[in-house]
């Protein structure tokens, strides 16, 4: 066992009976070898990576894994969301085949959430399902896409469009991956992080706010807090909704606005976490529109989403009825129903639900924050 940079470590389970895994929490977990000691029984173990995170941490999870595989592969996606594609997916595939990899292959996602989506669901479909291991890099991933079993590949014309339900046997987030991730992708991450207080927990609300200078500065106590109590919390509602037949849907706060702008724009020009700390901002107004929660609560929420470095006020999508654009996009939805689009709002600060709204009003909203 490699030695932890700090021994302080925590663990919280996903409960799905034969389907539960723990995701543990940390600073050194990628090298310790003890992590890996309760995995299925394999000769052969792939690493899935992409090219700018395999340089940094391939070789110590390689190393960590030699001791339980005889067989440690290493497969480097090119980076982006742009490639988070058909093509992409089918080289982790090329891969397997290649290598003669059996149905036991353990898959290991060892990035952000664009591979831990990919890799997730080349699992789910590589001889109708192979074992996986989340190993998030980014605090988005770890606070939100490498738990509960999401996995897809984007479509030209939809995000996250083409997937399935999959869920990984661990999830380990290791606190000193975060060190070497741009502020950018930081910002992005809090969105996630941010996401959880509006719709369930508001005292978690308070606690961001009060620590959002020390999340920023990358603070390694207030990272493992905001770290646990977000995977708390996506652990509760998975717990109760695996396949989000319900309640799972308030976790997608803020994204139909978000994914509009994404797709909208291009992948990979506004990060998946821009787009839901702005389509936040978004959906806060629509509900207050709605009369279900005050502007007080919308313009505090706004301004924590921009202290996090988030932008707040949403692009443009196209120059003639802009709103319409955004309509558009917004059809092409997993919630939307005989073509109706509907939104998660807010019930009230602290509680969310999925709900339509009169298209004007949702004009109306488009117009306003696209100022
Ligand atoms: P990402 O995977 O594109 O990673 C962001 C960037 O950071 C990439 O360039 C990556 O190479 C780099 N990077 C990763 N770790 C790094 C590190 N430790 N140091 C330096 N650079 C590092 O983006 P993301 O924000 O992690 O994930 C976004 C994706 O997750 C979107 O595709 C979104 O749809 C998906 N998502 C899925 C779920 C789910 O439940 N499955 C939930 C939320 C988001
Ligand atoms: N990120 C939304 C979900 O996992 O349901």
């Amino acid at each position: 066992m490699q030695e932890n940079s700090h021994s302080a470590r925590t663990q919280v389970q996903i409960s799905l009976a034969e389907r539960s895994y723990p995701i543990v929490i940390g600073a050194g977990l990628l090298g310790d070898v003890s992590n890996y000691a309760h995995l299925p029984a394999a000769s052969t173990a792939l690493i899935v990576s992409n090219t700018t995170v395999a340089p940094l941490y391939a070789a110590q999870l390689k190393a960590a894994l030699q001791s339980r595989y005889v067989k440690v592969l290493l497969l480097s996606l090119p980076d982006g969301e742009g490639f988070k594609d058909w093509q992409t997916l089918q080289l982790i595939f090329d891969a397997l085949l290649r290598n003669g990899c059996d149905r036991k292959t353990v898959l290991f996602a060892l990035g952000g959430g664009v591979v831990g989506d990919m890799t997730g669901f080349a699992a789910a479909s590589y001889m109708r399902g192979v074992p996986f291991v989340q190993v998030p890099t980014t605090l988005l991933a770890q606070v939100d896409s490498s738990v509960g079993g999401k996995t897809a590949i984007n479509h030209p014309l939809g995000k996250n469009m083409i997937g399935a339900f999959y869920q990984p046997q661990l999830v380990l987030c290791d606190l000193d991956v975060l060190n070497t991730l741009p502020s950018r992708e930081l910002s992005a991450g809090l969105a996630e992080i941010i996401k959880y207080g509006p719709i369930a927990d508001l005292a978690f609300l308070d606690w961001i706010e009060s620590n959002l200078d020390a999340l920023l500065a990358r603070d390694p106590a207030a990272l493992a807090h905001a770290i646990q109590r977000s995977c708390e919390i996506k652990a509760w509602v998975v717990g109760q909704d695996e396949r989000e037949t319900g309640l799972r849907a308030i976790l997608n706060f803020g994204h139909t606005f978000g994914h509009a702008i994404e797709s909208g724009l291009g992948y990979g020009q506004w990060l998946h976490g821009e787009g839901v700390g702005c389509g936040m901002v978004m959906a806060a107004h629509l509900s207050q529109r709605l009369g279900l929660v005050d502007l007080p609560f919308v313009e505090r929420l706004t301004r924590l989403v921009a202290r996090a470095g988030l932008p707040v006020k949403a692009p443009v999508l196209r120059a003639a009825d802009n709103a319409g654009r955004y309509l558009e996009l917004m059809r092409i939805d997993k919630k939307s129903e005989a073509g109706e689009i509907r939104f998660v709002l807010l019930d009230q600060p602290g509680a969310a639900s999925v709900r339509s709204a009169p298209e004007p009003l949702v004009r109306e909203v488009i117009d306003f924050c696209c100022q």
